[in-house]
């Protein structure tokens, strides 16, 4: 039986990193097994006490004391409620809940492209990478409105120590990068694409970006996107987050690109209207 009842979880601390933005360092109190073997890409459902629960990505992966962390933008009636919460306060845990990025395991060259906090469910890649425990190479391009609105400065400074880190804004600053992440492609792959593509941001974003490397010769099965549903239960219960025969919930919320598309046209043929990703940029 699926039990839907959050265990505890406490906030140790949290610190503003970014616009409208909080990392939040957390504990699961009874850390289980599967809490402990969580892949980069998954999430977890948050439960703020009287303010309902929300599904976030994990940013560092829980450690055997069941600590990790999540970045969080303010949106809505939950994140507001959370952002109100002082260290050492109980919140509530489900979780982990659905399908991580594809694990690489063989030496091989890995685009990352990010858009404002889509750079979060990236993370526990970059952290893999950054320690020399992945055999493949990743290179990231991250995409921001401006400087203010960035993510994750703190895992940022350590990132652009361990592999190529471009980063490109709408408004930049002088010296800073203008434009499209993909339009830094050739910067990186001069020639020819990456062997594979990991998306995560707003959908027009992971739609170019995806469209830019296929032009350079990259098949559709090497791209993968992280997407946005709604949902309530996160464990394939109540349908919220149908994308055509898929549930976001189970079966993302990481889709390889050409099964993305195979079940947007489902949708599309089912009559239902699809809602599109949402991103938090
Ligand atoms: C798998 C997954 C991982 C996520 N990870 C993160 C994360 O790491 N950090 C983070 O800040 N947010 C993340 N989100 C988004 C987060 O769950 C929502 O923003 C959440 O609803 C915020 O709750 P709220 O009550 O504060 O805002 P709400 O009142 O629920 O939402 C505020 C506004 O956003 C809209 N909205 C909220 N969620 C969605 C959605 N999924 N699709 C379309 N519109 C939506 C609402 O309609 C409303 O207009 C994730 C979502 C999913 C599905
Ligand atoms: S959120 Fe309930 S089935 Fe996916």
């Amino acid at each position: 039986m699926i039990d839907l009842t959050p265990r505890r979880l406490l906030l140790e601390e949290s610190y503003e990193d970014g616009e409208d933005s909080r990392h939040f360092r957390l504990r699961i109190e009874a850390p289980t097994a599967a809490d402990l073997a969580v892949v980069p890409g998954q999430f977890f459902v948050l439960a703020v006490p009287g303010g309902g629960e929300a599904p976030f990505t994990y940013v560092s992966l829980p450690n055997a004391a069941g600590q990790f962390s999540a970045l969080i933008r303010r949106c809505g009636a939950l994140t507001a409620a959370l952002f109100e919460r002082a260290s050492g306060s109980v919140l509530g845990y489900r979780g982990p809940f659905g399908k991580g990025w594809p694990l690489f395991l063989h030496p091989q060259q890995v685009l990352l492209v990010a858009g404002g906090c889509g750079l979060a469910p990236l993370a526990g890649l970059l952290d893999e990478a950054s320690a020399h425990r992945l055999p493949a190479r990743l290179s990231v391009i991250y995409g921001a409105r401006h400087a203010a609105t960035q993510v994750l400065g703190r895992e940022r400074q350590r990132w652009r120590q361990a592999v190529p880190f471009i980063e490109t804004f709408d408004a930049p600053a002088p010296g800073q990068r203008q434009g499209l992440p993909c339009a830094y492609l050739d910067e990186l792959f001069p020639g020819q694409p990456p062997d594979a593509l990991l998306c995560c941001g707003p959908e027009a974003l992971m739609l170019a970006s995806a469209e830019e490397c296929m032009r350079r010769g990259m098949a559709p099965s090497r791209i993968w996107l992280s997407i946005e549903r709604r949902m309530h239960c996160a464990d394939g219960l109540c349908g919220h987050c149908y994308v055509g025969a898929s549930y976001a919930c189970r079966d993302g919320p990481t889709y390889r690109y050409d099964r993305y598309l195979h079940l947007l046209a489902q949708q599309a043929g089912q009559g239902s209207a699809v809602l599109p990703p949402r991103s938090c940029t």
